[in-house]
């Protein structure tokens, strides 16, 4: 079959043998990512801060016999960025899927201070756009077959008390993904989000546990935590990191400029 896209007698998912930037994948949903990624037979390289949890996590998955590299580095640093992407090995082809998770952690309302806007500001969008432009820099000039995740959340969606900093930083990855998504469609690169709601991750167990005294099970019944979502709990990393791979593949060859809840229902009331 041909396709108009060009894309015939292709692996349909098209993930299997291509290179992928995941920025963030050391831990959490990042490694979730990572995990799936490679499962579809990609190879992945993982750029991260924290060199104790990538080294830690990239030992684990070669142990698996996965295909995986690490950088570290600051997604604000565009040097650390461009050696990360020049220090790809050589066996590798270029990059043509990236998934931007790496984001500012800063939960602040209207007395933030100008360090706790750029905390929060300067990973999440920023570091956002440095880590997509070097990944454009290595792009072939014309894959029908590129695409872009970004992360963002249901709190680009929503206000929460004493969220403003991280809300506003998610907000602004919704408008970064449909200007992205606009300018990169002549090359053929497709750029959506995706909306978690809480992911029960370890940040997430240690802050529900020493913050509020819950373990998942109680968080999840309680109304103000995991049973404020219509599925009545919290999502496991794996359920973001499928409609992520789902968004990287062929299969969403129609998909851009758009954001995808995964959030068991939340926004939909
Ligand atoms: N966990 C949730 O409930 C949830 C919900 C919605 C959206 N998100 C988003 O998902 C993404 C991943 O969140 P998570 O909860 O898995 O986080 P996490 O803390 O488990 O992992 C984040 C990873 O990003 C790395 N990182 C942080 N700042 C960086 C920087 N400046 N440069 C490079 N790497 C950096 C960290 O070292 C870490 O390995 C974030 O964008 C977050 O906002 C999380």
């Amino acid at each position: 079959m041909t396709t108009s896209n060009g894309t015939a007698g292709r692996d349909p998912r098209g993930l299997a043998g291509r290179t992928a930037v995941v920025t963030g994948g050391a831990q959490g949903i990042g490694a979730a990512v990572v995990e799936r990624l490679c499962a579809e037979g990609a190879q992945v390289l993982v750029y991260d801060l924290s060199a104790e949890h990538g080294e830690a996590a990239v030992a684990r998955w070669r142990e698996r016999g996965h295909a995986v590299s690490l950088a570290v580095g600051d997604v604000t640093d565009e040097q650390a960025l461009a050696a990360a992407f020049a220090g790809l090995p050589d066996d590798w082809p270029a990059p043509t899927l990236l998934v931007n998770l790496a984001a500012g952690f800063v939960f602040k309302g209207i007395e933030a201070t100008e360090a706790d806007w750029r905390g929060a500001l300067d990973p999440t969008i920023v570091g956002l756009s440095l880590a997509t432009r070097e990944f454009l820099r290595h792009l072939p000039e014309h894959d029908a077959d590129a695409a872009i995740v970004n992360m963002a959340s249901i709190s680009a969606h929503i206000a929460q008390r004493g969220y403003l900093t991280y809300n506003t930083g998610k907000a602004a990855v919704l408008g970064f993904t449909r200007c992205m998504a606009q300018d990169l469609a002549a090359r053929g690169v497709r750029v959506n989000s995706v909306s978690p709601g809480t992911v029960w991750n370890a940040n997430n167990e240690r802050f529900h546990r020493e913050a509020l005294g819950l373990d998942r099970a109680t968080a999840e019944a309680d109304p103000e935590h995991g049973g404020k979502f219509l599925l009545g709990r919290f999502a496991d990393p794996s359920e973001v990191a499928a409609p992520i791979a789902f968004l990287l593949s062929g299969d969403a060859s129609f998909v851009t400029g758009t954001d995808l809840p995964v959030d068991g229902g939340y926004l939909a009331v």
